[in-house]
């Protein structure tokens, strides 16, 4: 099935490092990454999960729980998490799926049959608190993600989410944001925006940010 943004996530029950998990329930009311990598014991995969692991706090600011997924065994993924902590000097702590059936590779399009019959691809799927899809990337096996940017996708989705702005492009945490165009009743503007816009054009209205 391929899923496209905005789609509920799909729910699976899978074996993890951690335990058994169900997924919408793992995820309660907190944001997710889903992420897969191709095998356990690669190199760039050992890179990007000590990343990860390094950037739990900056997810746990954010309300975000992170799960990767490869389909090795649940043993090789407990004996490669003792290489990951030992190389990337990180303490993994969040589940890795041990995807054995591709249950969970099916169900969220992982596999590319024309990269790789049988292993998954590099996808990362950001997921809200009402379990939609919210992001979905797809990355080369031989290239390794940038977790600074999901982190900051993550903060322009909830920016959307709780203050009516969009971010231009390459926007950064502090630069100055767009208040999405859907939003016209002057009085609401005046009340969420109250240190003011510059209206460059009709539909491109400048404010600084306002969580800042
Ligand atoms: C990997 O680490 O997963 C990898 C590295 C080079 C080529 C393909 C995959």
């Amino acid at each position: 099935m391929s899923l496209r943004l905005g789609d509920i996530a799909p729910d699976f029950e899978q074996e993890s490092s951690v335990g058994r998990i169900k997924f919408h329930e793992w995820l309660g009311d907190s944001w997710g990454v889903l992420f897969s990598h191709p095998a356990d014991f690669t190199p760039v995969c050992t890179t990007e999960l000590g990343l990860t692991a390094k950037l739990a706090d900056e997810f746990e600011k954010r309300g975000v729980k992170t799960i990767a997924l490869s389909v090795d065994s649940n043993e090789s993924h407990k004996e490669w998490i003792k290489d990951i902590n030992e190389t990337q000097a990180a303490n993994v702590g969040f589940p890795i799926l041990a995807d054995r059936d591709r249950k969970v590779s099916e169900l969220y399009d992982m596999i590319h049959p024309n990269a790789s019959e049988t292993l998954t691809v590099r996808s990362l799927f950001v997921i809200d608190p009402k379990k939609k899809v919210r992001l979905m990337i797809t990355y080369p096996a031989s290239t390794g993600r940038n977790f600074d940017e999901v982190l900051r996708v993550i903060d322009s989705l909830q920016l959307t989410d709780n203050h009516s702005v969009a971010t231009p492009g390459n926007w950064k945490q502090g630069d100055d944001v767009v208040i999405v165009p859907s939003l016209q009743d002057p009085e609401i503007i005046k009340q969420k925006f109250p240190k003011g816009y510059k209206a460059l054009r009709p539909y491109l209205r400048m404010t600084p940010q306002p969580n800042k």
